[in-house]
């Protein structure tokens, strides 16, 4: 049987990776995985997170099952995270799984099980994932534009040409915030302009929010998602705590599904059945964490003030940068990188250009020149900039 397996194809991140490790240079930087770093390079766990983490050592008196879709005090406090209450709770159905991927896979589950005919439209770039989880679900799906490498924004002309192509009933997926990888976020007015627009040609948005806290905070950062939630009749919507409770591994996530109140106990019905089908009962342990940080006044304080830090490093690194580029390149070619949100941006770069700042300056980036700031430590900005101005300016 075995014998018949081929080699799955590359993870270009999990490559980078690899490399960067091999690699004995001791001042070698990496842009490449996606995870918050502090400025000593660590992935820290966040003090609230062991404060919950004490807190459950000496109170919790049973690791026995739960539910298939999870403890629903989890739903409550995570639906309020996402959804700061502006729609009525018997419009919510949802589950927890495994991180937010698992999160991504069961609503493409749940989409495929509820109209095997609706396409997902993805944007063009996003996470890798997205196409390969709607793949690995038989969920067919379409790119559309989304960024101009060019002027370092949205391209709003393509996008729209593309989705006019979406039949009823099909499905369009948004980044909550903080676009991965290109750190180009909806304004205020792209939210609702495209909330009017699936509104008007029957499309329901599904929107992957894995970094809420990260932009302008956690209600800015679910602003748009919320639009949607309130104006439309159906969305459904990805969450991790991976990034913003720092809980990467320990894997929580939850998806929603936001549609009319006769619809919602048998959407709920499936979601358990869906969930026990792929991982039987989902993970606890990060959910449970995450469901006590919420519901304790002080934790939750401490909680927001982390994240606040860790948005407030991301954002100054990224002015740092930018200024820095303004300075080597005497020009605002790379000005984008100051304005756009999150972890990551695109620096554009052909193959070679992206080995070059490898070979030459010891940076690693993904391909196609994906960086994620939160790599960055202020002491290496300057070196970063000569790098980046050298390679990728003209
Ligand atoms: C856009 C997006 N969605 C979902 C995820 C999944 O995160 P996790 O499975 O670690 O919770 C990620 C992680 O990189 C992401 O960038």
């Amino acid at each position: 049987m075995f014998h018949k397996l081929t080699p799955p194809p590359p993870d270009a991140i999990l490559h980078v990776m690899q490399m960067f490790r091999d690699d004995p240079r001791s001042d070698k930087i990496d842009l490449g995985v996606g995870v918050y770093r502090d400025a000593t390079g660590l992935t820290p766990v966040m003090r609230a997170v062991k404060a919950a983490e004490a807190h459950l050592v000496a109170t919790q008196d049973s690791k026995g099952y739960v539910a298939m879709a999870g403890d629903t005090a989890y739903h409550a406090a995570m639906a309020d995270l996402v959804l700061g209450g502006v729609v009525d709770t018997d419009r919510i159905a949802a589950a927890a799984t495994t991180g937010g991927t698992g999160a991504v896979r069961q609503a493409m589950e749940l989409i495929h099980t509820a109209d095997p005919a609706a396409q997902v439209w993805i944007s063009q770039p996003s996470w890798p994932n997205h196409p390969a989880l709607a793949q690995s679900t038989d969920v067919p799906w379409r790119p559309y534009r989304y960024y101009d490498v060019q002027s370092g924004g949205i391209d709003r002309t393509g996008m729209m040409a593309d989705l006019e192509n979406a039949r009823p009933g099909d499905v369009v997926l948004l980044h909550g915030c903080c676009h991965n990888p290109t750190g180009a976020d909806f304004t205020e007015s792209d939210w609702a302009d495209m909330a009017a627009f699936l509104d008007k040609r029957g499309l329901i948005p599904f929107v992957d929010i894995a970094y809420q806290g990260f932009g302008d905070g956690v209600d800015a950062d679910a602003a748009g998602l919320r639009h949607l939630a309130a104006r439309l009749p159906r969305l459904i919507i990805a969450a991790s705590a991976a990034k913003n409770f720092g809980l990467y591994r320990d894997r929580a996530g939850l998806y929603m599904v936001i549609c009319p109140p006769e619809e919602r106990d048998t959407t709920q019905a499936m979601m358990a059945w869906l969930n026990r089908s792929s991982t039987g009962f989902p993970p606890d342990h990060g959910a449970r964490v995450v469901t006590t940080i919420l519901n304790d006044p002080a934790m939750k304080a401490q909680w927001l003030d982390e994240l606040g830090e860790m948005r407030a490093r991301v954002n100054s690194l990224r002015a740092a940068l930018a200024t820095a580029l303004r300075r080597q390149t005497g020009s605002d070619r790379f000005g984008f990188l100051g304005a756009q949100k999150g972890m990551f941006s695109i620096l554009g770069g052909t193959d070679a250009q992206i080995a070059r700042l490898r070979d030459d300056f010891g940076l690693y980036l993904v391909g196609g020149g994906r960086m994620n700031i939160a790599g960055l430590n202020e002491p290496a900005i300057d070196r970063v900039a000569t790098a980046i101005a050298a390679v990728l300016a003209d």
